[in-house]
């Protein structure tokens, strides 16, 4: 495996494999990497002859009161677990690297950034966009792969894919979750016993919806009390938004009658956790 720290170097390791016409399957994550990631990894191994992991942790998709300063790191057994995992390269370039001069372009996708996380993330989603073309056109993998747990992010980027017409085939890849069912996360090793704990109620009271949808509510405003109180009995400190949503357009729905999402995001003591839920109504 290559470990690999610039845009010069990714480049000229991976021109080779185009011009043999080996695939290339890019992961792009922020590092403390977990089972969520191993699952592309793995995923990407099945599907491509060469698997590139990007760590970055990326400044400009974090605000000034988010907890960029707090975002795990562990450099050294990511990329331990990568090798383990049959990786060929990792790459992992410095922000001087990736922002060489002050950076003056952004990548913006309207109208579904402004639903959701972007509501209460001001900028977040420009800086996904922005590092995700970046490291598109730095990589240039045939495939790239992403988690539903960001649900958001997934559908924002595949939007700039089509409409910057960039060529990759975007993966989506199921949420992986504890033994609770609290969907893995980076952030929630920030979690503390007693919150970690706790967060076990946004997977549980999404369960509890789906039972509810089962029996025949269709109601989104019932079903977003139920999970919005059951979540704030069961130990959240805050909750940022409980929405159900047009799977595609991600537009709020007063009614469950065509497939959908519950997205949900909540702090736990300091630390704000997102999970989502695809929807199944008896009618669909
Ligand atoms: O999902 C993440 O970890 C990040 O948003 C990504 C896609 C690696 C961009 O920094």
């Amino acid at each position: 495996m290559k470990t690999v720290r610039t845009i010069h170097d990714v480049r000229e390791s991976l021109a080779s494999r185009r011009t043999s016409g080996e695939s290339v399957g890019f992961v792009p994550t922020m590092g403390a990497l977990h089972d969520g990631h191993w699952s592309l990894v793995s995923r990407a191994r099945e599907e491509c002859a060469h698997v590139v992991v990007s760590i970055f942790v990326n400044p400009l998709q974090f605000g000034v009161d988010e907890d960029l300063d707090r975002y795990p790191a562990n450099l050294d057994s990511d990329l331990e677990g990568c090798r383990q995992r049959g990786v060929d390269m990792v790459f992992c370039p410095s922000a001087a690297e990736m922002y060489r001069s002050a950076i003056k372009t952004s990548v913006h996708v309207s109208e579904l950034t402004d639903r959701l996380c972007g509501r209460s993330r001001a900028g977040h989603f420009d800086g996904v966009c922005t590092v995700v073309a970046k490291l598109l056109n730095i990589v240039l993998p045939d495939r790239v792969y992403f988690g539903e747990k960001d649900y958001q992010q997934l559908l924002v980027v595949r939007k700039m894919v089509e409409d910057l017409s960039m060529g990759v085939d975007i993966v989506a890849c199921p949420t992986c979750r504890e033994d609770d069912g609290l969907a893995i996360s980076s952030r929630n090793q920030n979690l503390s016993d007693d919150e970690r704990r706790a967060a076990g109620a946004i997977y549980k009271s999404l369960q509890d919806a789906q039972a509810s949808i089962d029996a025949g509510e269709t109601s989104a405003g019932v079903v977003i009390e139920k999970i919005t109180s059951y979540i704030a009995r069961n130990g959240a400190d805050r909750i940022d938004y409980v929405e159900v949503v047009d799977d595609a357009t991600l537009e709020a729905l007063p009614q469950i009658d065509r497939p959908a999402r519950i997205c949900v995001a909540a702090y736990f003591g300091k630390t704000r956790l997102i999970d989502n839920v695809a929807v199944h109504t008896q009618s669909l």
